[in-house]
């Protein structure tokens, strides 16, 4: 099936009312633990590379690599730039063989937040190229209590039909309560905003921070309007702590942590996968 645009596979999950994940990634392990969770899943997904990473010396070959897997892969695969923070960043991840963009304006004001999103529309468009934007802003967990929790940053509803028809985005990413990163506390989705956001546009919206909810909060969420589902935290703290555990046994061989860190990404996405209804759609 291999590397493709995600946004036919995110319109189908929309119809039938499941949700599709984004996976952050940081290195090989945990690229290969997402493949083998979505092939064994027989799921569609999206690996994202964040902005930052665009910076490293070692983008090319770090695309090259997800693009190489997604290729041989039977399952469709997204290669998508996670919070690109500049036109820039976006062509840069178009050179680089990206999919798929994320531009984030979400702390700019609308009006150039409009704009920006849709310069980087018209470039990526005219490759085939797939554009999520923010609408509203999605906070850090850190700050949760100060923010997201007093509705802080939430997606005016009013405001999402000019911004699609302004910028023709493809997706959008909604403020309705979840945040980046560990809660201070615990998350509260307002689900009758998504419900409201959802009957404004017909496009699929996007959940950022998923890592701290619950099964049963993206359950909620994918049934209220929510097609796509990003991940990043989780993966990584879980996997992190399970390396830990592994090294602390005596004289640990180096090659076990890949495998750790392999196999935790498979069971954390597999998890998901399976939570948001996306087994089997591949
Ligand atoms: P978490 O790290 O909170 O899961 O958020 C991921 C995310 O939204 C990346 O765009």
């Amino acid at each position: 099936m291999s590397l493709v645009s995600i946004l036919p596979y995110l319109k189908r999950a929309q119809h039938d009312h499941y949700a599709l994940p984004l996976f952050d990634t940081a290195d090989m392990y945990s690229i290969d633990g997402i493949f083998a969770a979505a092939e064994e899943k027989h799921a569609p997904v999206m690996v994202a590379v964040y902005a930052g990473v665009l910076e490293q010396l070692n983008a090319r070959p770090f695309a090259a690599y997800i693009r190489t897997r997604a290729e041989a892969s039977p399952v469709p695969v997204s290669l998508i730039l996670d919070h690109g923070g500049s036109f820039e960043h976006c062509i840069k991840a178009m050179a680089l063989g990206f999919t798929d963009v994320m531009y984030d304006g979400s702390s700019l004001p609308f009006e150039e937040n409009v704009a920006n999103t849709r310069a980087v529309v018209r470039a990526a468009h005219a490759v085939g190229m797939a554009v999520e934007a923010e609408l509203g802003h999605v906070g850090s967990g850190a700050e949760y209590q100060e923010f997201g929790a007093q509705r802080k940053g939430f997606t005016n509803p009013d405001d999402v039909e000019r911004f699609v028809a302004a910028t023709d985005v493809d997706i959008l990413a909604v403020a309705i309560g979840t945040a980046h990163g560990l809660y201070a506390g615990e998350p509260h989705l307002d689900l009758d905003l998504l419900r409201e956001i959802r009957s404004r546009v017909d496009i699929p919206l996007s959940l950022h921070g998923g890592s701290g909810c619950s099964d049963q909060q993206f359950r909620d969420a994918i049934a209220a309007g929510i097609s796509k589902v990003n991940v990043a935290t989780d993966l990584f703290v879980t996997t992190a702590r399970r390396l830990t555990e592994a090294a602390r046994a005596e004289d640990m061989p180096y090659f076990t942590f890949g495998k750790v860190a392999t196999t935790s990404f498979i069971e954390r996405c597999g998890h998901y996968l399976d939570v948001f209804g996306a087994t089997g759609n591949g």
